[in-house]
């Protein structure tokens, strides 16, 4: 039975990083849904080539580690659509060059960590702090991306984990400050997800290891985290505020070692 409460008619949206694997599959998504979509990116002609596949979508060019780009962005959005309902964070700064110099922070370059935050944190503020005016005078809801590395430690990326957990402490901000005024604030966070990006550049060995862990049969796809997007998106979500709900199969949700667990009572059978 699907209810008319996910529906996301009349909507109007942001996704930022929309050409990218999971923000292009909830713009996608969104759209299904009945939403309009501005589709924003640095990488603009991908952006524009996601857009031009949805009904009602459009591109913007945005480079979230400039304030005046985002300010740009809403106001774009806001002219093209004459409100705002959705604003989805998912833009940051990713990529197998960056992961690689983002580890313990006694080696990592201290470069790393300032961008790191310019445009996962700093970003998502400005982004935030821009929309909030529309967002209320409509009723509107933000929808933030996080990561289940802000909720455990990790001996890998310790800049961009800390900025998701920086997020997620955000995200409960917001909702105390602005629910009040009708507007919900909310983050997803993903675990493991395997975006035509990261099946390319993540070492076999180590996505066998997080597979170890899921408690489903595979890893998560775009679209698993897009659901959970659109779900917090949606009036569906009504009562919902300063929540985390992480999408990551059960990596997170239990104690450490099952796959050792696993693989004990699976010999026992
Ligand atoms: N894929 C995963 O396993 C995973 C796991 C946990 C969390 N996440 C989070 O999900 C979100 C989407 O990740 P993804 O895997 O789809 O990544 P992706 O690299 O496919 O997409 C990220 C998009 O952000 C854009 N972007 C980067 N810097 C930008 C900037 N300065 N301004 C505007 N746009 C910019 C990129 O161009 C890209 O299109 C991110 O917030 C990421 O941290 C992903």
């Amino acid at each position: 039975m699907q209810s008319d409460a996910i529906r996301l008619d009349g909507k109007a949206a942001i996704v930022t990083g929309g050409a990218g694997g999971i923000g292009a599959a909830t713009a996608r998504l969104m759209t299904a849904r009945g939403a309009r979509v501005a589709v924003a990116d640095i990488a603009f002609d991908a952006a524009q080539a996601v857009a031009d596949s949805l009904p009602g979508a459009i591109a913007i060019q945005l480079d979230l580690e400039s304030e005046a780009s985002t300010q740009v962005m809403v106001a774009q959005a806001v002219e093209r659509f004459g409100r705002l309902d959705i604003l989805h964070n998912n833009a940051a700064f990713l990529g197998p060059d960056v992961a690689m110099r983002d580890g313990d922070v006694e080696a990592m370059p201290t470069g790393i960590w300032d961008r790191t935050y310019a445009i996962n944190v700093r970003g998502t503020m400005v982004a935030c702090r821009a929309a909030l005016p529309h967002l209320r005078a409509s009723g509107g809801t933000i929808v933030n991306t996080v990561s289940n590395l802000a909720l455990q430690g990790h001996m890998i990326q310790a800049a961009y984990s800390s900025s998701k957990a920086a997020i997620i402490q955000m995200t409960r901000s917001i909702a105390a400050s602005h629910g009040i005024h009708g507007v919900r604030c909310n983050a997803v966070a993903p675990g493991m997800t395997m975006t035509p990006a990261l099946r390319e550049a993540f070492p076999p060995r180590l996505r066998e290891t997080v597979e170890a862990e899921t408690l489903r049969d595979r890893l998560g796809e775009a679209e698993d985290i897009a659901e959970a997007v659109a779900f917090l998106a949606s009036p569906a979500a009504r009562n919902i505020t300063g929540h985390v709900l992480v999408s990551d199969g059960g990596c997170s949700s239990h104690v450490p070692g099952i796959a050792g667990f696993r693989a004990f009572f699976g010999e026992q059978a």
